[in-house]
């Protein structure tokens, strides 16, 4: 029988745990790639006393042997990218021949990262929260046909005549509106053809590469970045990322069309956070947002920022399940959830007097609507020791079933605790 292909997407605003299952699942897939975002992710894998943060390599590449790729959706800081390939090797983890970037990955330029910051300090108030990559305006070139892709940098000619058109306007823009130094293109020709040559040996062809390897039997996990809610398309927009974290965007950002597809994974935490700005109904101000920021460690992986943290919103899964085609879902992090007496689990919002199960597509209608809520009893055991669902706490048991009845989505894995092994199979998934 042919091996599954899948993809793995966030169900909320990023940083639903997905770097460790991935990390778990990808003993079952040949390939694991990943097909949006940048360096704005932050996956983090814990193996015994090492936890490591992946911002650009697929969290799969501890499971040795897997192919690790980096499709054309990706956008590429190489010094991030170098950054993180060193400290791999210096945990002797082998990469030769097995990892691989498309040649047709767009490049964060420095003068992106300068943009994104300059942009946010102009929003004042009205801030995305962005973390300051250079992620958006790398996606804004590659649409305004100004970008430089991976490829470019080996050609220093072409990348001569990109960077100065790409400064004509960005150097304008920096000196006369955003009070900014501008960039000197002779500086950024040299530094980039320099590391183009050293990205050169890992630059493929990646999606005939992956569609060569499926035929011959491999299969393929797509890991997505950020969460369904970040999307640029279907998320709370405008404080929503550059790219298309849905599941459908997958395809276009490795290159393969959508056939291939079995199986939509969708990670969900136990409750629900969000870092940087932007709408997030079932919100918990106070010490009851802090308290589970402390239990859950809700930093930030990259930028160190406070997550908000908030009661599980089924609207949200409700509305991600048709987003994604979901077909598989994991709960992470319910261990969290010990010691809080009463849990609440936001069923539908209240707009204009009427139920609605969806999230709104107006700004204006965000500042109008009421979570409704259902209560759950709690349970105060620790949990992060149980490896059979029948040995959960009953409320806890029942908190998991009644999600999994108002999502209308089977749960086949629930995640207690950061290790590998820290999991409850319920079904399995490949
Ligand atoms: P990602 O961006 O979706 O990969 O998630 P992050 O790595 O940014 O954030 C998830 C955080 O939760 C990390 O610190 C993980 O080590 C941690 N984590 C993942 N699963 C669990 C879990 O089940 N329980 C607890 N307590 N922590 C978890
Ligand atoms: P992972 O993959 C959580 C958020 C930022 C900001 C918005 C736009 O670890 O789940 P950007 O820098 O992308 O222009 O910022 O998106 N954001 C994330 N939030 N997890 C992430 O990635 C995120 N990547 C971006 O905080 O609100
Ligand atoms: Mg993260």
């Amino acid at each position: 029988m042919r091996k599954k292909n899948i993809v793995v997407v966030g169900l909320q605003w990023g940083d639903e745990g997905k770097g460790k299952i991935i990390d778990l699942l990808a003993k079952n897939a040949d390939i694991i790639a990943r097909y949006q975002g940048g360096n704005n992710a932050g996956h983090t894998v814990v193996k015994g006393d090492l936890s490591l943060i992946f911002r650009l390599v697929p969290s799969g590449i501890l499971n040795e042997e897997k192919i690790c790729i980096l499709g054309n959706g990706v956008v590429i800081d190489p010094l991030v990218l170098f950054e993180e390939l060193e400290s791999l090797k210096k945990i002797g983890i082998n990469i030769n021949g097995r990892f691989f970037v498309s040649n047709k990955c767009h490049i964060i330029m420095p003068y992106h990262k300068r943009l994104d910051i300059a942009r946010e300090r102009l929003r004042g108030a009205g801030m995305i929260g962005t973390t300051g990559r250079g992620i958006g305006p790398a996606y804004e070139d590659k649409v305004a046909r100004l970008g430089i892709r991976a490829i470019d940098l080996l050609d220093r000619e072409l990348l001569h005549d990109k960077i100065v058109l790409s400064l004509k306007e960005k150097n304008y823009l920096f000196k006369n509106i955003l009070g900014e130094k501008v960039f000197n293109p002779d500086d950024l020709i040299n530094e980039y053809f320099k590391l183009g040559d050293k990205l050169k040996d890992f630059l493929i062809d990646a999606s005939g590469f992956i569609n060569e390897k499926l035929k011959k039997g491999f299969n393929i996990m797509l890991e997505g970045a950020q969460g369904t809610f970040l999307d640029v398309d279907h998320g709370t927009y405008p404080y929503v990322t550059s790219s298309n974290t849905v599941a459908g965007g997958a395809l276009a950002g490795v290159g393969l069309g959508p056939t291939i597809v079995d199986g939509v994974i969708g990670i969900t935490k136990a409750y629900t956070t969000r870092v940087g700005e932007g709408y997030f109904p079932s919100e918990l101000q106070g010490d009851a947002g802090a308290l589970i920021r402390d239990k859950g460690e809700e930093f930030g992986s990259v930028t160190g920022r406070p997550r908000r943290c908030g009661w599980f919103d089924v609207n949200l899964i409700r509305e991600a399940k048709n987003l994604n085609g979901i077909t598989d879902m994991v709960v992470t992090k319910l261990d969290v959830l010990s010691g809080i007496d009463k849990l609440k689990i936001c069923t539908g919002y209240l707009l204009n007097g009427s139920v609605i199960e969806h999230l709104p597509s107006s700004i204006a209608e965000y500042g109008k609507i009421t979570p409704i809520y259902e209560e759950i009893r709690g349970w105060s055991e620790d949990i992060s020791n149980v490896r059979s669902f029948n040995d959960l706490p009953v409320n806890a048991r029942k908190y998991l079933s009644r999600i999994e009845e108002l999502t209308e989505l089977p749960i086949n894995i629930v995640s207690i605790g950061k290790e590998r092994m820290q999991i409850i199979t319920l079904k399995s998934i490949f």
